[in-house]
């Protein structure tokens, strides 16, 4: 039954996994849960109140600011408690500490927990690093998206100057390749394919042929 199926995808910076994610819930009539915009949350906190990598101060915030969805005309919003993050989580300063933050043990343990209590009913797509590793080791369908440093970065810089941002394109490709470079060989959790993950590289590929497969495989189980 594709309404209570769990759906984890993972995969490295970029490699558009929220864009694939979030039409799949919507056609499926599911869940969509972005744990970046925890991790991004976390991370939020932390620059803004001076913490550090206190990870004992970070969670006491974090529990008095819960992390909250919720939808708008233009997209998902993320709150801490009353106040609307969405924009303030996706700016340079939170993307270039995430995965400073994403790093610590007791940081994970918390949203990890949280992850699982929101997927506890089914029905539901996750996106992020660990989701098939850790988070949900027995979802009913695992993919791993990948897609090449360049044309990440491309994609990035394309959504930036959407949003009337002009980036250069060769810090971008740095700033990924950092980025995947610290997830993947961190200690907790890192960014890594679960075994039984079907992996798709999605270099040249559009998003609704992404999407069609993924809801092939899905209908599937
Ligand atoms: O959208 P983008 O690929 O830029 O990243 P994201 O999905 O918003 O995740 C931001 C960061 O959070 C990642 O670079 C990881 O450090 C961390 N993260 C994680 O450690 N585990 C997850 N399940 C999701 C994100
Ligand atoms: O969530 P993640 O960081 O993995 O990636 P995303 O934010 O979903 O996708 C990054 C950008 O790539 C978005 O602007 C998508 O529209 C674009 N994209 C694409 O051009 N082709 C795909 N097959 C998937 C995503």
């Amino acid at each position: 039954n594709l309404k209570n199926i769990r759906i984890a995808i993972d995969g490295p910076a970029s490699s558009g996994k929220s864009t694939v994610a979030k039409i799949i819930a919507k056609d499926f009539g599911i869940i969509y849960l972005d744990t970046g915009a925890m991790y991004r949350a976390a991370t939020y906190i932390a620059l803004n109140n001076d913490l550090g990598e206190d990870a004992t101060a970070i969670i006491a915030l974090l529990k008095e600011n819960p992390i909250a969805f919720g939808n708008s005309l233009e997209g998902q919003l993320v709150y801490l408690g009353e106040v609307d993050v969405t924009d303030a989580i996706r700016q340079n300063d939170v993307t270039n500490n995430v995965s400073k933050i994403s790093a610590i043990a007791e940081i994970r343990e918390y949203l990890v927990e949280a992850q699982r209590e929101i997927a506890s009913h089914g029905g539901i797509v996750m996106d992020g690093r660990d989701i098939g590793t850790v988070v949900l080791p027995d979802a009913e369908l695992k993919i791993f998206l990948v897609a090449s440093v360049d044309e990440r970065a491309e994609r990035r810089f394309k959504e930036n100057l959407q949003k009337g941002i002009e980036t250069d394109l060769d810090t971008l490709k740095v700033e990924i390749a950092e980025r995947d470079r610290k997830d993947s060989t961190r200690k907790v959790s890192p960014l890594k394919q679960a075994e039984d993950a079907i992996l798709l590289d999605t270099t040249g590929i559009s998003i609704s042929d992404v999407v069609a497969k993924i809801e092939n495989y899905a209908k599937e189980r």
